[in-house]
C-alpha cells in the first residue's frame, strides 16, 4: 500500500466468510494493478455514512452484499439500466465523486451459464426455482440476453408473478406455484435452482424431485458451498448436464474488477483462487498458506 494504492471493497453485514477478498487481490497482484481489496461489516444504520465514506476516501468502489443490495440505491447517483430492472446493486463505480450502481450478478450468471455449458439461450425454456433476490437478477439477465423462455416457480406465488412482470417485456413468461411444475417439466431445457435449498448445512435437500431428472436436461444451481448440491450429483448421475454455482460468483467479480480498472479481469487465476479459499488452502489476501490444515480467517 502507498499513497497511489485505490482502495475497493465490500459492504454487507456480516461479511466474515466471504472470499472476495482473496479472489479480487490475487487479480490486482497478478496484473500489477495497484488496488487492495477490504471487506467492511457496514451496520444497516450506518450505510448512508459508508456511502459517503466511499466519496471522503475515494474509494474506486465497492461490492455490495446482504443486506445492502436494494437498501443502497437511494444513496447513489445513479442506477445503471440492467441494475434498475434487477432492482438491487452488487457494484458500486466511484466517477470522481459520482457513485454508480451496476449489477453484474446476473450477467455473471449468464456469462457463467454459457460459457461452461455450451447452450443457446434462444433454444432454452427455463424453469427458474425461487423468486427472491438471486432470481432476480438470474431471471433478468436471461431474458434480457435473450432466453426462449422463462417458468418461474417459487414457493410465495406472488413473488413469481412479480418477478414474470420484471421480465415479461423481454421474453415469454410463466409464474407459477411449486405444485405446478410437473405440468411444465415435459417441455423444460434448462432447471435453474437460485433458492438456498440444498446449501450447506442442509445438504441433503433437493429443490426439485429427482424423477425429472433426465438426460438432455441442462441443470444449474446458483449454490456453490457444497460445490456440487444433491441436485447436481443427483442430475449427474441422471444423465443431465450440470452447472454450479463458483462460475456466477467468479464472473460477476470479474465484470466488477472490469467496472473498476478498465482491464480485462483474469477469470482463471480468479477461479482457481476462489475454489482454493472455499477449500480452505489460501489465507484472505490469497497467499498461499505455509502451513497445511490451517483453516481460512473468518
Ligand atoms: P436470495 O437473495 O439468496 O435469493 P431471498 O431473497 O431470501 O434470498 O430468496 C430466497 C428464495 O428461496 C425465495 O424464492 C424463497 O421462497 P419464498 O419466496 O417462498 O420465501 C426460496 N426458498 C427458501 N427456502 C425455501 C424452501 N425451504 N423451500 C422452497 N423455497 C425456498
Amino acid at each position: 500500500m502507498n499513497s497511489e494504492t485505490k482502495l475497493v471493497g465490500l459492504f454487507g453485514y456480516p461479511v466474515g466468510h466471504s472470499i472476495s477478498p482473496a479472489m479480487q487481490n490475487a487479480a490486482f497482484r497478478a496484473l500489477g494493478i495497484n488496488m487492495r481489496y477490504a471487506a467492511f461489516a457496514v451496520e444497516p444504520s450506518r450505510l448512508q455514512n459508508a456511502v459517503e465514506g466511499i466519496r471522503a476516501l475515494r474509494f474506486r468502489g465497492v461490492n455490495v452484499t446482504i443486506p445492502h443490495k436494494v437498501a443502497i440505491i437511494p444513496f447513489l447517483d445513479e442506477l445503471d439500466e440492467e441494475a434498475r430492472e434487477i432492482g438491487a446493486v452488487n457494484t458500486v463505480v466511484n466517477a470522481d465523486g459520482k457513485l454508480i450502481g451496476y449489477n453484474t450478478d446476473g450477467k455473471g450468471y449468464v456469462t457463467s451459464l454459457v460459457r461452461e455449458t455450451g447452450i443457446s439461450l434462444p433454444e432454452q425454456a427455463a424453469l427458474v426455482l425461487g423468486a427472491g433476490g438471486a432470481a432476480r437478477a438470474v431471471a433478468v439477465s436471461l431474458a434480457r440476453s435473450g432466453i426462449g423462455r422463462l417458468v418461474i416457480a417459487n414457493r410465495t406465488e406472488r413473488k413469481a408473478q412479480e418477478l414474470a412482470e420484471r421480465v415479461a417485456e423481454y421474453t415469454e413468461t410463466a409464474a407459477i406455484a411449486l405444485e405446478k411444475i410437473p405440468r411444465y417439466m415435459p417441455d423444460v431445457t434448462l432447471v435453474i435452482n437460485t433458492t438456498s435449498v440444498g446449501m450447506h448445512p442442509q445438504v441433503d435437500a433437493m429443490p426439485l424431485e429427482e424423477r425429472y431428472l433426465r438426460p438432455g436436461l441442462v441443470v444449474s444451481d446458483l449454490v456453490y458451498n457444497p460445490l456440487e448440491t444433491r441436485l447436481l450429483r443427483r442430475a449427474r448421475e441422471a444423465g443431465a448436464q450440470v452447472h454450479n454455482g463458483l462460475g456466477m460468483f467468479v464472473h460477476q467479480g470479474a465484470l466488477a474488477f472490469r467496472l473498476w480498472t478498465g482491464t480485462e479481469a483474469p477469470v482463471d487465476l480468479m477461479r482457481e483462487t476462489a475454489l482454493r479459499q472455499l477449500k480452505g488452502e489460501t489465507s484472505e489476501e490469497g497467499d498461499e498458506k505455509e502451513s497445511k490444515g490451517e483453516w481460512p480467517k473468518g
